[in-house]
């Protein structure tokens, strides 16, 4: 159990600033665990405290974590100067919280994205010596063969000479589509993959990283928060 500030608590959800937090108290309008509370600087457990202000209660979680099914067109960051990102779609208190993009994808590339505010979870699965598997599913010019699938195994290189970690494709139906699974995260990767093998990609989206799958009832463009199991199972 770590013991947090009622004014830190409060003000890390993005919806008031310290000094905001400080009035709200001396205005009564804040309670936790039921009682007015006294003082911004006392100390409570975010896991199980009840905090509310004006009487709704407020989500105190220390991180936020929200899954998204980024549609095409919206560039993997939080902040672009001409074209819109994914944070976008998400409400001002999430934005103000500072949640990032785990990881990017291209503009045109749609499916799984995590954000959150938690950075060493972060670092964790974009860590390469942690080998969390991104699995995508690509649709491509030609038909991907045997042939394809033994070359990504081997470790392939790309067209610039760079070499790539084992990787897995599996041709689905005629082998115009197929579902390719990465341990790592270079720059265009399973594009320059395939393009290596004269399939260039016509469309990919992202359907799973570790053991966190894209909730397929979501659809582009929208995004829920991750359910606590989810969390759980994303930090082990
Ligand atoms: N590989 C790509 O080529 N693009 C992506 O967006 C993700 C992986």
């Amino acid at each position: 159990m770590s013991l947090e500030r009622l004014d830190k608590l409060l003000s890390s959800t993005g919806r008031w600033s310290r000094r905001e937090v400080k009035d709200l108290v001396r205005q009564g309008r804040v309670l936790a665990d039921g009682l007015p509370a006294a003082r911004p600087e006392d100390k409570y457990d975010p896991a199980t405290a009840v905090i509310q202000v004006d009487g709704q209660r407020v989500d105190c979680a220390p991180y936020a974590y929200v899954m998204m099914d980024k549609p095409a067109g919206l560039l993997s960051a939080t902040e672009d100067r001409s074209q819109p990102t994914v944070l976008d779609l998400l409400p001002p208190e999430l934005r103000r919280r500072g949640l990032f993009p785990v990881g990017r994808l291209d503009k045109d590339t749609t499916g799984l994205l995590l954000l959150t505010d938690d950075g060493p979870l972060a670092h964790a699965l974009l860590s390469p010596k942690k080998h969390v598997d991104k699995v995508y599913w690509a649709r491509v010019e030609g038909r991907v063969d045997r042939e394809d699938t033994d070359a990504l195994a081997a470790g392939m290189a790309l067209g610039d000479g760079q070499r790539c970690l084992p990787a897995g494709l599996e041709p689905l139906g005629d082998g115009s589509e197929c579902l390719v699974t990465l341990r790592e995260g270079k720059y265009h990767q399973v594009k320059r993959m395939l393009a290596a093998r004269g399939k260039p990609v016509l469309a990919l989206r992202r359907l799973s990283m570790g053991p966190l799958s894209l909730d397929l009832s979501l659809g582009p463009g929208n995004w829920r928060f991750l359910t606590a199991i989810e969390v759980d199972t994303l930090k082990k």
